[in-house]
């Protein structure tokens, strides 16, 4: 194999990823233990500068989105990177550095004969997910999986960010799996009902499936607002492809637009639209978004981001009507207000889609209601954010991309056979205006804030404390500390030692 010279050892820092680009490819150079290793340098997942996150605990963190890899071989460990670093074979001789042009081949799967057959309903983050792991871990079985979306299996995230922007056209909203698409492995289909204890599957169209175990990850259906007006045309919810595709389409010719509920994404929404030239009014029940997430001194930083580039608010308030003849025209607050409105965002929340599912306890929310291996009823899992399972004591639904992903890798692993439980940090991002505001971590109860950084200027990172220990972060520009963070949070952190991880640079 032809071998580069590519660096000299004594350049290459114990745990910290150098990038060097050679004429075949750009690669991350990783020095621990006193071994050198070399891995492609961008994450697969949406390609972040892998030498901008930290090394950590034999893991190589994502400044971005926090997937982590294996240092011993670039395995992926956490997503949302769902497949493994590329790597590349290494030698060193007299202090120099070489890395072949070729990456290795990736360790064999052990193959074990299953006559099993899995279903998998839902072709989401969690549902993607556990493909993906029941691939990785060799499952030989009979896979159905299931999703009513005609192409299923793309980056949700992307169509608020991007595509509401007009930046991203919705057939570019990036693939979750590119060697595994669901055109080839998956059945397009609405479930219509799923008999737990029978376990068979029914679709619309009349075809029925019976299973061994399934795996549910339905996610949520948006809600909608139940006042006059609000099946007029120009009037919409954000969740599917379509869904941003409309919004979009709707976009090219509109000047005002008003978002109901501030929410992220209709606020991710508001800042989209704000950034194609739209006229963009909030109308909110809260003075301050996100507060019950982020704090209110955070959501007040936010609200004042989005203002300061243009987007105007009407607080404790709702709508009452929506109005126009055929297509949506103006939207009467209940203050009186009337707003003119070419499109209307709905971003009110979501109802977990579990309404076909029959057999099996649901939560008030009709989230379905798991145990601590995420199973739901015999042979029956569930993942995303469609579950209520218990976590740190506590009934627990999060809605987060990265989250359902690791639930779905998870309830995957449990469907094979295995008892694991979810103990990693919940970890969830949000983008406003180029600017992406991260959270780590839960905090329901937290009674102290201390802020580093500057909160105006949206450069800061912020610990929500119960008493001295530590809850939550929320942070805008300090990935790295993010990284080390999600990493060390996985046990209970004080302050002090979080502002010596922040404080490391
Ligand atoms: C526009 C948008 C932007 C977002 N941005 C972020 C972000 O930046 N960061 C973040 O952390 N989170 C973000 N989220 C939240 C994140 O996308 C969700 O938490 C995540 O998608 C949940 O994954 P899931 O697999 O549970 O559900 P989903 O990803 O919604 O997948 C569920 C799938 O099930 C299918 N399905 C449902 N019912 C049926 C049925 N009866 N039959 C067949 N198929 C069915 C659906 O078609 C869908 O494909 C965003 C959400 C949206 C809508
Ligand atoms: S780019 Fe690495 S996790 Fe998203």
């Amino acid at each position: 194999m032809n071998m580069r010279i590519v660096a000299r050892l004594i350049n290459l820092p114990e745990n910290r990823g150098v990038r060097v680009e050679t004429a075949a490819h750009s690669l991350l150079l990783v020095c621990s233990g006193g071994q050198v290793r070399a891995f492609q340098a961008d994450c697969p997942h949406a390609g972040a500068p892998l030498e901008e996150g930290v090394i950590c605990q034999g893991r190589i963190v994502c400044p971005w989105h926090k997937a982590t890899f294996a240092v011993a071989n670039g395995a992926v460990l956490e997503p949302p990177a769902l497949v493994a670093l590329k790597q590349y074979p290494v030698q060193v001789r007299d202090g120099v550095v070489s890395v072949g042009d070729a990456p290795l081949d990736p360790a064999p799967t052990a193959v074990v004969d299953d006559s099993r057959c899995f279903a998998v309903i839902g072709a989401g983050a969690a549902g993607t997910a556990a493909v993906a792991t029941l691939r990785r871990e060799g499952f030989t079985g009979r896979l159905l999986w299931i999703d009513r979306e005609s192409a299923p299996a793309y980056d949700r995230t992307a169509l608020s960010k991007f595509v509401v922007a007009g930046q991203m056209a919705p057939q570019d909203t990036p693939p979750l799996l590119e060697d595994a698409p669901f055109d080839d492995l998956g059945i397009q289909g609405e479930v219509q009902h799923l008999d737990a204890v029978a376990k068979r599957i029914e679709l619309a169209d009349g075809r029925h499936f019976d299973y061994d175990a399934a795996l549910l990850a339905t996610g949520g259906q948006p809600q909608s607002l139940d006042i006059p007006g609000a099946v007029l045309s120009n009037v919409f919810v954000l969740r599917s492809r379509e869904d941003a595709a409309r919004i979009d389409a709707a976009a090219e010719s509109a000047a005002c637009a008003v978002i109901i509920g501030d929410s992220f994404i209709g606020l991710e929404a508001a800042s989209a639209l704000r950034q194609r030239g739209l006229v963009v009014q909030v109308v909110s029940r809260h003075d301050i978004p996100l507060a019950a997430q982020l704090g209110r001194r955070i959501g007040a930083a936010l609200r004042q981001l989005h203002e300061d580039n243009g987007v105007i608010f009407h607080s404790n308030t709702e709508p009452v009507s929506l109005d126009g003849h055929g297509a949506v025209g103006t939207v009467l607050l209940k203050n009186g207000k009337r707003l003119a409105a070419d499109l209307v965002v709905i971003g009110v929340g979501v109802t977990p889609a579990t309404g076909f599912i029959e057999g099996v306890s649901k939560a008030e929310d009709q989230s379905l209601l798991a145990d601590h291996h995420l199973q739901a009823a015999p042979g029956l899992w569930a993942a995303g954010d469609n579950l209520t399972f218990p976590w740190n004591h506590q009934p627990t639904r999060i809605e987060h991309w990265r989250l359902a992903q690791q639930l779905g890798v998870l309830a995957a692993r449990n469907m094979l056979g295995g008892a694991q439980t979810y103990a990693d940090v919940p970890f969830f991002w949000t983008y406003h205006f180029g600017k992406t505001f991260e959270v780590l971590g839960h905090a329901q109860h937290w009674n102290r804030l201390h802020i580093e950084g500057d909160l105006q200027r949206h450069h800061f990172i912020a610990l929500l404390c119960h008493d001295d220990q530590v809850e939550a972060v929320v942070a805008c520009e300090y990935p790295q500390a993010m990284a080390r963070l999600s990493q060390r949070m996985q046990h209970p952190l004080n302050k002090t030692e979080a502002l010596g991880l922040i404080r490391e640079g």
